[in-house]
């Protein structure tokens, strides 16, 4: 059984790598006070950020999700909305394993799947816990916790640590908010302006980020090389853009090589040839390139070969032979070429 998350956030990657940075505590497990130094720890590490009154949320914000307040054991007892959290004696009753055993991507899974995941040796704790009658007020050993939980316990570091831990986070974590919000904000200019032009082709690719998509598709025909030039305003942010069935020709790609940043391009269905691929060969960050349905050839592929970056190439009815495409993986074996169905 594995509790490390499948798609970690990167605050689950720090909270992770920083708490194992300091598994060392000052009194060895088994003389620790059951609760308050090895319960509340780990439960202050993984739950408190959305379970807990201001006072002792991580956030600093009262967040009682579910109406579960996890910060005593009274509190632990009464449980939330559906069912006590913890019942002593009884792992079956006790929502909140329950909860942290069930698959990461079921959407009662606790912690919820983007958030720093239990780990196993902290279940492993907690469910002793459960099943010794949820003990306080003792040291682990007098508890009568058995070797392989000591052994799990020593693992979880000290609430002070945590609490250290937490606050160097969450300060972290409202700096890169701060930050998200200020440069989503300084490209607001540059987006209108464009949007003037084009409405409802530009935005963020997520709420996460400031990244930029731009997509000229339900313009077609109409969109053509000189109005490629005014994206300019936004060319530095600009990861994901489509072109495909548009009037692009060589001309026009010139652009694409100011959005040094471009990830994924798609440029099916256009004019392109062999001679725009020059502006296209220099966009080291490229992942994805659609030449579907386009004049390139074989000569154009060979210029691809240095972007390392490629995952996806679309070259369904290219004049690109098969031959060229083999050439092509031996330097670009990660990059999945796509031929389509052809009939040789
Ligand atoms: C990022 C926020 C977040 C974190 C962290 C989190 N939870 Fe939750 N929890 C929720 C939300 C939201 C709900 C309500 C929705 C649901 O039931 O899935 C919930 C519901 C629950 C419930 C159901 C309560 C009831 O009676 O309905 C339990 C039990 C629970 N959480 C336990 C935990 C435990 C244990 C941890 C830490 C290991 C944890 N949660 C961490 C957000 C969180």
């Amino acid at each position: 059984m594995s509790h490390t998350t499948r798609i970690p956030s990167v605050l689950a990657i720090a909270v992770g790598s920083i708490l194992l940075l300091h598994p060392v505590t000052a009194k060895p497990a088994a003389e620790r006070e059951v609760y308050k130094e090895v319960i509340v720890p780990i439960l202050r590490g993984k739950c408190y950020q959305c379970h807990a009154e201001a006072a002792d949320n991580p956030s600093g914000k009262k967040k009682i999700k579910a109406k579960l307040d996890l910060t005593t054991i009274e509190l632990i007892k009464k449980g939330g909305d559906e069912a006590p959290a913890a019942v002593a004696g009884d792992l079956e009753e006790s929502l909140m394993i329950e909860r942290i055993k069930l698959p990461h991507d079921d959407d009662d899974h606790m912690p919820p799947e983007d958030k720093p995941q239990t780990d196993e040796h902290e279940l492993k704790v907690l469910e002793w816990w459960v099943k010794a009658n949820l003990p306080e007020g003792k040291s682990m050993k007098d508890a009568g916790a058995p070797d392989d939980v000591l052994a799990a316990a020593e693992k979880v570091p000290s609430d002070e640590e945590v609490k250290k831990t937490l606050v160097k986070l969450f300060a972290k974590a409202e700096k890169n908010a701060a930050k998200l919000v200020a440069d989503r904000k300084a490209l607001e200019g540059a987006i209108a302006e464009v949007s003037g032009q084009f409405p409802n082709a530009i935005g963020f690719v997520s709420q996460q980020d400031s990244d930029l998509t731009f997509t000229a598709v339900s313009m077609r025909k109409d969109f053509k090389d000189e109005h490629l030039a005014k994206l300019a305003p936004v060319s530095e942010g600009l990861v994901d853009v489509n072109l495909g069935a548009t009037s692009i020709t060589d001309a026009g790609v010139a652009n694409l090589s100011k959005m040094p940043r471009l990830r994924k391009l798609w440029l099916n269905g256009t004019g392109i040839t062999d001679a725009g691929l020059d502006s296209i060969k220099a966009l080291s960050a490229l992942e994805y390139l659609n030449l579907y349905g386009t004049q390139v050839t074989d000569e154009g592929l060979k210029k691809l070969a240095g972007l390392k970056n490629l995952k996806k190439l679309y070259l369904w009815q290219t004049k690109v032979t098969s031959g060229a495409v083999e050439e092509f993986k031996k330097s670009a074996k990660d990059c999945d070429v796509n031929m389509g169905i052809k009939v040789e």
